[in-house]
C-alpha cells in the first residue's frame, strides 16, 4: 500500500476534518513509523512496509475508538518538553501549564527554595519547574507506583534533578526538612461527572482523575493539612481546582482561616488556579 493510500484510508476511516485527519496520520508516520511526513507530496506513491501499514492501521482502529494519541506514540509536550505518558499517568493538559507559568513568574529572583509536586503523575509540573529554574529543589511524590516508574523515566530522559517520594495524601506525612511552597493538580472530578467527561478521558486512570464520593474537595483539605505540618512560614500553596466547587472551595479555606488567597482563570475563562499564602 503507499503512503497516500493509506492517507485516504485515514480521512475515510475517521469522522474528522480532512485537515485533522492528516495532521493525526503525519503524526504516527512520524513518530511510530520514522517516515518524513513531508514524503505524503513529494513522494506520494511511496510504498509502505508491512510493519509500518500494521502500525498505521492498528493506530487508525484505536483513534477511532477516541483512544488518545498521546498514548498511542507515549508522547505529550507540556511547557515545551517531551513527558513519556502511557495509560498510568494523566496526559498533562495546557491548564496546567498555566499553573506552572505562575510558580515561576512568582520565583524568578533565583533564590533557593524547597518545592514538592504533590500528585505528580508525570512529574510535568515539578520537573518543568525545575528544569526552568535551577535554584529549585523540587521533590515529586505519588501514592502511585507505576506514576513514580514513569516520572523517573521523565527524569531521567529530561535530565532533571529532582527527587521522588512516595507519599499517600490520605496518611500524616511529616517532612525532615520543611517546603516553602507546594504546587498540586491533585484527583478533582467528581464521581458524578464520570458522565460528562470526554470519550477519550475513559482511558485515564480514575485514580488520576476522581475524588471520593460525595467528596470532591478531598484532596484539597488533604493538602492543606499536610501544608499545616509542613510548609515554612510565609510558604504559598498554587493548585489546580474544580471551577465547579468554587463555593465550597472558598469555604473551606474559611474553615482554615486561610484568607490570603488569589484566583487566577485558565486560558478557557475559568476559575481554575489558586495562590494561597501562608
Ligand atoms: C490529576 S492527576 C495529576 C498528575 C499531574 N500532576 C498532572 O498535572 O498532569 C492526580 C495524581 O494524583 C495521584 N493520587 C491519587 N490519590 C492520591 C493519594 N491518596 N495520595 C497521593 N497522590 C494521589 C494519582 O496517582 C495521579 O497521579
Amino acid at each position: 500500500m503507499t503512503i497516500i493510500e493509506l492517507r485516504n484510508i485515514y480521512r475515510k476511516g475517521l469522522k474528522l476534518s480532512n485537515n485533522e485527519c492528516d495532521f493525526i496520520y503525519k503524526i504516527i508516520l512520524k513518530e511510530l513509523c520514522s517516515i518524513d511526513p513531508i514524503k505524503i507530496a513529494l513522494d506520494p506513491y511511496h510504498l509502505l512496509n508491512q510493519d509500518s501499514q500494521n502500525i498505521l492501521i492498528e493506530s487508525l482502529n484505536q483513534i477511532s475508538k477516541n483512544y488518545p494519541i498521546d498514548y498511542i506514540i507515549n508522547k505529550k509536550n507540556f511547557y515545551g518538553y517531551d513527558f513519556y505518558v502511557d495509560e498510568n499517568v494523566l496526559i498533562p493538559r495546557p491548564e496546567t501549564e498555566e499553573l506552572v507559568q505562575w510558580v515561576l513568574e512568582d520565583n524568578a529572583n533565583n533564590k533557593s527554595k524547597k518545592l514538592i509536586d504533590l500528585c505528580s503523575g508525570s512529574g510535568c509540573i515539578g520537573i518543568t519547574i525545575n528544569k526552568e529554574n535551577k535554584y529549585m529543589d523540587v521533590t515529586l511524590s505519588d501514592v502511585s507506583e507505576k506514576a513514580l516508574d514513569i516520572c523517573n523515566k521523565n527524569r531521567i530522559n529530561l535530565k532533571s534533578s529532582v527527587k521522588m517520594i512516595k507519599l499517600d495524601l490520605n496518611s500524616n506525612f511529616i517532612s525532615q526538612n520543611k517546603y516553602d511552597i507546594i504546587v498540586s493538580n491533585p484527583p478533582y472530578l467528581s464521581p458524578k461527572e464520570a458522565n460528562k467527561i470526554g470519550e477519550n478521558v475513559k482511558f485515564e486512570p480514575e485514580i488520576a482523575l476522581f475524588a471520593p464520593i460525595n467528596k470532591p474537595l478531598h484532596f484539597y483539605k488533604k493538602i492543606i493539612e499536610f501544608a499545616l505540618i509542613n510548609l515554612n512560614k510565609k510558604g504559598q500553596i498554587y493548585l489546580e481546582i474544580n471551577p465547579v466547587f468554587i463555593e465550597d472551595f472558598n469555604q473551606l479555606l474559611s474553615d482554615f482561616n486561610l484568607n490570603d488567597v488569589n484566583f487566577r482563570d485558565d486560558f478557557r475563562g475559568k476559575k481554575r488556579l489558586v495562590k494561597v499564602s501562608f
